[in-house]
Parts: C-alpha cells; sequence; structure tokens
C-alpha cells in the first residue's frame, strides 16, 4: 500500500513538556486510520503540526512524497491536506450554506481582486464554488438546514458543519479531533456512517477519539500515542487487547482502554 502520509520523528517542547516525542507513522491513501491515547498524550499537538498551526521542532512531515514540514494551513489545503473546523471556528451568524461556502473558497478562492471587480473567471470559480457547497451539504444531509444560522444548529449538526467546511475544501486527507465528543450514542452512529461515506468518496481520514466504540467500529487501524510517541498500531481488535495499551490507559486511571 502507498503512504498517502508519513510522519517521521515529529517532536514539539512547550517549556518543559515533550508534547510530541519522536512521533513516526504512516496514513495509507484511502484508509481510516484511528489515533488513540490518554488526555494530554501529545494527540492534538501532532495533529496541529501536521497540518501547519504550529511548526515542530525537528522531524517531517511528507504529503503524497511532497515534504510539507511546517507550511501553512491554507497553502496545505491548496495540496489536500485540512482539518476540521471546530465549533469555535464556524460563524454563528452565518447560514449553514455561508459557513459551507468558505470551505469551498479554501480551494477556489479567486483572489481579492479579481473578486472586487467581479470578473468571469471570479464568476465562474463562485458558481463552480456554489455547486460544490450544494454537493457536499447533500452528501451530509445538511440541505436541510442550509438556510439557518449556524449559531442556531443544534450540537450534532455544528459537529457536521464542521466537518462539511471541511470537505467543500476537497481534500485527499481530512483530520479530525474528536468528532464525536459531547453526541449521543445515536449522533455518534451518524458521524461514523458519514465518515464512512468520506472514504467511500476516496478521501483518506485521521480520526481523534477517546470513544472506543466509535473507534473500533470506524476504523481500519488504529495508533495509539502515549507520551508523545507512538505506543502500537494495528486493528481495532489488536490494539484494544494489547497489554502495553491497557496499561498505558490504567496508569492515567482512565480505566481499561475498551471502556466506553
Ligand atoms: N500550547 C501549549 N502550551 C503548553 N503546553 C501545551 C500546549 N499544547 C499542548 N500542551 C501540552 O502538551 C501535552 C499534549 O497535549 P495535547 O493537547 O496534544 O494532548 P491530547 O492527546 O490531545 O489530549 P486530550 O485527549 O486531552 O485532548 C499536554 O501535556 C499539554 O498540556
Ligand atoms: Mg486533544
Amino acid at each position: 500500500m502507498t503512504a498517502l502520509l508519513s510522519v517521521s520523528d515529529l517532536s514539539r517542547h512547550f517549556g518543559g513538556v515533550a508534547a510530541v516525542d519522536g512521533l513516526s507513522f504512516d496514513v495509507n491513501d484511502n484508509e481510516i486510520l484511528g489515533i488513540i491515547g490518554p488526555n494530554g498524550a501529545g494527540k492534538t499537538t501532532a495533529i496541529n503540526l501536521i497540518s501547519g498551526v504550529i511548526k515542530p521542532d525537528s522531524g517531517s512531515v511528507l504529503f503524497s512524497g511532497e515534504e510539507v514540514t511546517g507550511i501553512a494551513p491554507h497553502r496545505l489545503a491548496d495540496k489536500g491536506l485540512v482539518r476540521t473546523f471546530q465549533a469555535t471556528t464556524v460563524f454563528d451568524q452565518r447560514t449553514v450554506r455561508e459557513n459551507t461556502l468558505r470551505g469551498a473558497y479554501l480551494s477556489l478562492f479567486p483572489g481579492f481582486f479579481p473578486a472586487l471587480f467581479a470578473t468571469a473567471a471570479a464568476r465562474r470559480k463562485r458558481s463552480a464554488a456554489e455547486a460544490l457547497v450544494d454537493e457536499v451539504l447533500d452528501w451530509l444531509s445538511l440541505t436541510e438546514v442550509a438556510e439557518i444560522t449556524a449559531g442556531n444548529l443544534p450540537y450534532g449538526y455544528q459537529k457536521t458543519l464542521g466537518m462539511a467546511i471541511a470537505l467543500a475544501a476537497r481534500p485527499r486527507l481530512v483530520m479530525m479531533d474528536e468528532p464525536v465528543a459531547g453526541l449521543s450514542a445515536e449522533e455518534a452512529d451518524h458521524v461514523r456512517d458519514t465518515i464512512k461515506r468520506v472514504r467511500e468518496r476516496g478521501i483518506t481520514v485521521i480520526v481523534i477519539d477517546h470513544n472506543m466504540r466509535f473507534i473500533s467500529g470506524l476504523c481500519d487501524r488504529v495508533f495509539v500515542i502515549h507520551q508523545g510517541r507512538g505506543l502500537a498500531v494495528g486493528t481495532p481488535a489488536d490494539v484494544l487487547s494489547n497489554t502495553a495499551v491497557i496499561e498505558a490507559y490504567l496508569g492515567k486511571g482512565h480505566g481499561a482502554a475498551v471502556d466506553h
């Protein structure tokens, strides 16, 4: 299998804390890779490093064979690597459609001056973006709520909107940090099915979550991070029965890794 993303020896310290400490892993083309690990393990920091939100102290990130270490998020989005947006990055006063259009502009942005003068090229890009938004909303079952302002959406829908914004950027790889945190079991099942449909479209997915039922029902492989480093990788069943993994969770007072 081809690695779409290859992370090698990535490290990032915050003061005296080694948040990510020599982390290496690969993500295969079109797989769903789960990332788990106790609180404070370095999962979010790893995603922040890969998505260019913060820069690593050392190490490298290859995306589709190209060195992309430390590149800014919008440039990574151009290349097809995006992360989902958290509820806090959604514009509350804007509708679901307007918010999703923002995501589409990450990949189709006509540029300031062309937009200002409404050139033919800018108009073409705008209609391409609008068509893409319609498609993404339909795909995530958001069409019915397209004209509702984001701030008035139930929480579960807000999470799906975060996914819509990311997908409208037409990614090859999308990274999601705790997409089902705070959702009911039924809502989590809906998100799981949506992510499976995302993969069927040829998109590769990295998903972090603490909900083991969600992770094992979704992921091809699971990668465990502990104290900023890789601890285990394999099928969900193998990883969740791995003694070192269970100890990592128990050691932090979280109960068995297979909880939830
Ligand atoms: N901006 C920051 N400044 C200082 N320390 C930070 C910063 N970001 C993360 N850390 C520290 O780095 C370590 C890893 O944090 P991180 O948020 O990546 O963990 P996590 O695996 O995502 O945890 P959780 O499951 O709770 O979300 C923690 O000790 C955290 O306190
Ligand atoms: Mg986190």
